[in-house]
């Protein structure tokens, strides 16, 4: 039987405390994998098989708990020539979101922090009214004002701070509102509301660290609660591995990459010596173009931006080899922390869902579209029972 959306959140709860610090830690900063909290788990890690870590690691129970529902379209989706000037990739995301945002008759529509209003602009045409895109930036309002009149399309871009009091006004609870990867505390402001006022929501998160906050407050009681029973407490920097995404870059760029995150690795062992200090110490980004030719040549780069003095070294091909050992287990750690990215997610989202519930609202969370279109692709609706 497919688990409630509290059900997920309670047991997501218990793995991602239970690998927490499996999950949490910066593999690039820390020399000694986070194996060791883990005791009653025998010492012997499967390291180097990476199939029989895959079975030490509590990837099935995660694979169940993330697997939600792709919502079911509810509407027709919006007429193509709508889509000039939008992104086409932007054009689909909004083309398979528009078509599950179940509008009731009467309702009116506003989408929070719209942009140019692209996605107010896919759901006014003539579908339904009112349609008005609140957005703080003026320039984009008229932007986006501009490019409706020319389309023949009616619907209004409010220039309005989300965050001010005075957004109320907007909302009734006859009022559907659309948000589409509205940020952090931008969504947070959204969820109060909502669950405030009554108002229908169809809502895509995102960039769940743009918060004030250092340390997560959990907006469900239920979420509070777990959290509390469960010692988990996440940092802004935690909630960071949300959004995280395996970058895909040509070779050629993907080789250049690693190359230089060897030697960076490298020359950390080296600074470590040099200092006295087993502590991991940034050194400034430096563009692919202009990377020294070899890895003696960035350490002598590095330690000058740091003011420190390179001893004497003659085996500059084992410093650099023990770079490369280095970023091989780096690239282990980061594969078994990027298992917990979606949960991670998907327990943010839970969250969501059931601070909704639990203000009575009538909820469901799946995805509006594939991961390649956009892997920020939750879709949580709820409305008043
Ligand atoms: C990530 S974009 C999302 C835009 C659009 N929904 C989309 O999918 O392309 C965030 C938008 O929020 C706007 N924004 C940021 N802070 C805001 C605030 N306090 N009030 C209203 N809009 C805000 C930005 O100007 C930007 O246009």
């Amino acid at each position: 039987m497919t688990p409630s959306l509290a059900e997920r959140l309670e047991r997501l709860t218990g793995l991602l405390a239970e690998w927490h610090p499996v999950w949490t830690i910066e593999p690039f900063q820390c020399l000694k994998p986070p194996w060791a909290a883990f005791p009653s788990r025998g010492t012997v890690v499967p390291w180097s098989d990476p199939t029989a870590l895959a079975g030490w690691l509590p990837a099935e129970p995660l694979g169940e708990l993330i697997d939600l529902p792709r919502v079911p379209a509810v509407a027709a989706p919006p007429p193509e020539r709508l889509r000039l000037h939008v992104g086409g990739r932007k054009w689909r995301q909004i083309t398979a979101f528009v078509s599950r945002v179940h509008i009731v008759p009467g309702q009116s529509i506003v989408e929070w922090c719209s942009g140019k209003g692209h996605l107010a602009r896919a759901l006014a045409d003539g579908r339904y009214a009112p349609v008005t895109g609140l957005e703080s930036d003026a320039r984009l309002c008229s932007e986006g004002q501009a490019l409706a009149k020319r389309q023949g399309v009616h619907m209004h871009l409010q220039q309005q701070d989300v965050l001010a009091h005075d957004v109320l006004r907007w909302l009734r609870p006859g009022t559907h509102v659309v948000a589409l990867h509205a940020c952090g505390d931008l969504h947070l402001r959204l969820l109060e509301l909502v669950a405030q006022t009554g108002c229908a929501l169809s809502l895509a998160p995102c960039c769940y660290h743009r918060t004030v906050h250092e340390q997560y407050q959990p907006v469900s009681e239920s979420g509070r609660e777990l959290a509390r029973r469960h010692a988990l407490a996440l940092t802004r920097q935690d909630l960071a591995l949300a959004v995280q995404e395996t970058v895909t870059a040509p070779c050629h760029t993907q080789r250049q990459r690693r190359r230089a995150k060897a030697w960076r690795l490298g020359f950390d062992l080296l600074q470590r010596e040099i200092r006295g200090v087993d502590a991991y110490l940034p050194i400034p980004r430096l563009r692919y173009g202009d990377l020294p030719a070899d890895f003696q040549g960035f350490c002598r780069w590095a330690a000058n931006e740091k003011q420190l003095v390179l001893p004497s070294i003659t085996d500059w091909t084992a410093r650099a080899r023990a770079g490369w050992r280095r970023l091989e287990e780096v690239e282990r750690l980061e594969q078994v922390r990027h298992l917990f990215r979606r949960p991670l997610e998907v327990w943010l989202a839970l969250d969501r869902a059931r601070r909704l519930e639990e203000a009575g609202m009538r909820v469901d969370l799946g995805s509006f579209c594939d991961r390649e279109l956009t892997p920020r692709n939750l879709l949580l609706r709820a409305s008043r029972e």
